[in-house]
């Protein structure tokens, strides 16, 4: 165990810091307000300065890693150790005396119920041994014992005390853990847990209507927020403009969720499937599972389908690959959304 105060010019803050444990973990447990997005060596949004030999690097390849100034002491706080007792100079935006009261926990956990939903797409369920109340659209990072570094997995499901997440995992080309999933879809797997994390979130208050644009895998924080949505009954006085989008019809999944979700308030809920790729020789169906289905990318059937009106005044979710959530982000924007009414985990 070591100390790590974390210091800037409006004051200073010491915590604990476990063997082997990032800066990052430790700063959060202990309810340092620490900046970050991705919390998995992605984004470079954690970047502070240690004094050379005070900390070890956890993830020398963490993709973020080759942002940093090492010459100026830079490290990423989710991928750092400390060496021995040590001070990190952080932002002087982060106020260091107001302490959070959320504060994510580390867990041995049991990854379980592996199910493969398309070619590379597949759900899983994540055992922890005690509960946690997670909000809505929140993430988890989690790693085998094999792994050097975290990958973050944002919950599907939501209940307010919970001790099994949800999750829907992508498969990446060369990923490493995303491949020890889908190569042994029937083993439960033994997992460290760390969350809940993130800031893409639906409070229960939320008093607007809601606009999710999103593709692929990056659906799951989204399913979490449209299940906590409903049990507030959110969508009996509010409306849900969403288009879910995949590049073919066998690449689509939790339509008989989303299809559920509507027969709710058929009123006030409207849910679109966009498919980019053209289907060889065959019209593409004008529904699929009760859903209007429309050829095109999710930004443009959203565009075609809801106009501009249907983003005013209300609160944006957006999730998917870097492109298509540029392209949502621009078209939000251009229809006078205001970027603070746009929440989104970048997955990569
Ligand atoms: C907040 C957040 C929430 C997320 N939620 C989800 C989710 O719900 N579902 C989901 O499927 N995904 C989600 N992601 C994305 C997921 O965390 C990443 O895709 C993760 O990296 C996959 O892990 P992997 O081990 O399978 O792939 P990795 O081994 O991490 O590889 C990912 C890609 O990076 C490349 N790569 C790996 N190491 C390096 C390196 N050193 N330098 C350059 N390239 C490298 C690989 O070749 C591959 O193309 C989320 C990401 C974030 C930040
Ligand atoms: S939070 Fe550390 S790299 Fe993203």
């Amino acid at each position: 165990m070591t100390e790590v105060t974390f210091i800037n010019k409006g004051g200073r803050l010491t915590v604990e810091c476990k063997d082997g444990e990032s800066l990052l973990q430790a700063g959060l447990r202990q309810g340092a307000p620490l900046p970050y997005a991705c919390g998995a060596g992605v984004c470079a949004t954690c970047v502070a300065r240690a004094k050379p030999g005070t900390t070890r690097d956890l993830w020398p390849e963490a993709p973020a890693a080759g942002e940093l100034k090492v010459d100026k002491g830079e490290v990423l706080l989710c991928q750092t150790s400390a060496a021995k007792d040590c001070e990190i100079l952080v932002s002087s935006k982060i106020d260091l005396s107001s302490l959070s009261s959320l504060r994510p926990k580390r867990f041995k956990a049991k990854l379980i119920d592996i199910c493969n939903e398309t070619s590379d797409v597949a759900t899983f369920r994540v055992q922890l041994p005690e509960t946690v109340s997670p909000i809505a659209g929140q993430y988890f990072l989690l790693r085998s014992p094999d792994m050097q570094g975290f990958r973050a997995y944002s919950m599907t499901n939501y209940e307010s005390s919970t001790d099994a997440l949800d999750f829907v995992m992508k498969k990446v080309p060369g990923g490493i853990f995303s491949s020890h999933i889908f190569s042994e879809p029937s083993e439960d797997m033994n997992v460290e847990a760390f969350g809940p994390m993130g800031f893409a979130t639906f409070s229960p208050s939320e008093a607007r209507d809601l606009v999710c644009l999103v593709g692929g895998s990056g659906i799951a924080g989204i399913m979490s927020v449209l299940k906590q949505a409903e049990a507030v009954n959110h969508f009996k006085r509010h409306k849900l403009f969403m288009v879910f989008g995949a590049r073919r019809i066998e690449d689509l999944f939790f339509l008989s969720e989303l299809a559920s979700l509507r027969a709710t308030a058929p009123d006030n809920i409207s849910i679109h499937i966009a498919l980019s790729d053209q289907i060889d020789g065959h019209e593409l169906p004008d529904i699929i599972h009760d859903l209007p289905a429309h050829q095109g990318f999710v930004h443009d059937v959203a565009q075609t389908v809801g106009g501009d009106e249907f983003m005013s005044g209300r609160l944006a979710f957006i999730g998917g690959p870097p492109q298509m959530l540029n392209s949502c982000i621009a078209s939000l924007l251009s229809s006078g959304l205001p970027v603070s009414d746009i929440r989104y985990d970048r997955f990569a």
